[in-house]
């Protein structure tokens, strides 16, 4: 019988800056989307294909902040192997991969899958799989899917041969156009990449120690790999890396805002399992749910509360009556009044929403008129100054009153409002 791994890429606590505030209370891979840690869909994806034995979650935050999330996924997939291997510093895509070469590589699997831990998608793993055992000369498998002629240039670009499906040539972020066809961050490796490895490992090795300028202070340059520039673009025009081409539900998760779109998607993929109890219906006594929810059952909201769609509500939450709340995340121990509206917002952890308030964002969905169009991950602010609209997000230990309105606003975590806001940032 074959044997698989899987790999997950999390880097650490310096990247993902353009999620906070909400990292600033949680790891990014831990922020709960569509009720869960974004890490744990991509573990369920995984565990899912039969013959992956073990995954390895690889990144630079400290092992105890990922400790209590990887004992539960131990204990939800007994039948698969479970570990978080700590880089010692930021080894790149490739780096951590290479450093825990002996923990991959035992048990002798006959490939190994690679995912980025900041997309979100519906993993089409099993396909993917039958793909790549269908290539025998297949080093490499890159998932792809089609992007505009726009927003290609912000990702890993593929010219593929359109029979055999082998990678012609593959260039990151190029400054101009390459193809539409981008990289979702998805790999299968056969064990030979590791022989790549090795030699790159030993030429960027052997350069900084032979620099004419001298041993720099940025070590990175010495112990960083990339699977893009390092690996992927050599394994080009060789035939030996192939490009699988998904029409499936695909996003990275950059921003706060792109927390909103992954939860729509990801309530909406729970609906394909009947069974699946994440998602809540209407019943006799409890409040209005209007298409995908999720509650905590800790969770108590009003019955007279309407929820949904595409709503989120965490452990502990208290939902006064009369409340509205659609296409918004509320995390854990937060107390929304009564007769408050909550709209394309994330209301953070521990937060008060007073009664009679209205805590409203914008959604940052991709460009419903164009096809093959992904989240913008635009800057905060646009060249006069001015917050661009985004959804609201209220940090941690929030307090906002009764009786105001917070629009398009993003608040630091412990801040106590005093009143209304629009298109602020609240430090
Ligand atoms: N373990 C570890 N160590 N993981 C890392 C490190 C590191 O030093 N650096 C980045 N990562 C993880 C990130 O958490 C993310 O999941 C993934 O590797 C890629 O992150 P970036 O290096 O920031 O690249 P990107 O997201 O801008 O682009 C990559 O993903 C796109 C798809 O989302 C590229 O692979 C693109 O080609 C691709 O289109």
């Amino acid at each position: 019988m074959p044997v698989y791994k899987a790999v997950i890429l999390i880097a650490g606590p310096q990247k993902g800056t353009r999620f906070r505030p909400l990292s600033l209370d949680v790891p990014k891979p831990l922020f709960p989307v569509a009720g869960i840690p974004i890490l744990q869909h991509h573990v369920e994806a995984c565990a899912s294909v039969p013959d992956i034995v073990e995954i390895l979650v690889l990144g630079f935050y400290p092992a105890h902040e990922m400790a209590a999330f990887i004992q539960e996924m131990a204990s939800q997939h007994s039948s698969v192997s479970i570990r978080y291997l700590q880089e010692y510093a930021p080894l790149g895509t490739a780096g951590g991969i290479y450093h825990f070469r002996d923990q991959i590589r035992v048990g002798n699997p006959d490939a190994f899958f690679v995912l980025n831990g900041d997309v979100c998608a519906d993993f089409p793993l099993k396909d993917m799989l039958e793909f790549h055992r269908s290539k025998a000369e297949a080093v490499s498998t890159l998932m792809a899917t089609e992007a505009t002629h726009q927003q290609s240039v912000n990702f890993g670009c593929i010219v593929e041969d359109k029979t055999s499906h082998s990678i012609l040539h593959y260039v990151e972020k190029p400054e101009t156009y390459v193809s539409t066809l981008i990289n979702c961050g998805v790999y299968i490796f056969s064990l030979q990449i590791f022989t790549m490895l090795q030699t790159v490992f030993t030429r960027k090795q052997t350069e900084y120690y032979n620099s004419v300028t001298g041993m720099d202070a940025d070590t990175s340059k010495r112990d960083a790999i990339w699977l893009e520039k390092d690996v992927m673009v050599p394994l080009a025009g060789t035939n030996s890396a192939f490009v699988y081409q998904t029409s499936n539900w695909w996003s990275q998760i950059k921003s706060a805002g792109s927390a909103i779109y992954a939860n729509r998607h990801y309530l909406n993929l729970y609906t394909r399992d009947v069974s699946n109890s994440r998602l809540v219906s209407n019943k006799e006594g409890g409040p209005k749910i209007i298409g995908d929810v999720t509650i905590h059952p800790s969770a108590s909201v009003h019955p007279s509360a309407t929820l949904g769609p595409n709503v989120s509500i965490g452990k502990n939450v208290r939902v006064g009556a009369g409340t509205r709340i659609r296409e918004s995340i509320v995390l854990g121990n937060s107390v929304i009044g009564d007769h408050s509206l909550i709209i394309y917002s994330v209301i953070g952890w521990s937060s008060k929403v007073g009664d009679w308030s209205r805590v409203e964002g914008t959604p940052e969905d991709p460009n419903p008129n164009k096809p093959f169009a992904k989240m913008e991950n635009g800057p905060l602010f646009n060249s006069s100054g001015q917050l661009n609209p985004s959804i609201t997000i209220l940090g941690g230990h929030v307090v906002v009153p009764s009786e105001v309105i917070i629009l398009n606003s993003i608040v630091l975590p412990h801040k106590e409002l005093g009143g209304s806001y629009k298109n602020q940032i609240i430090l």
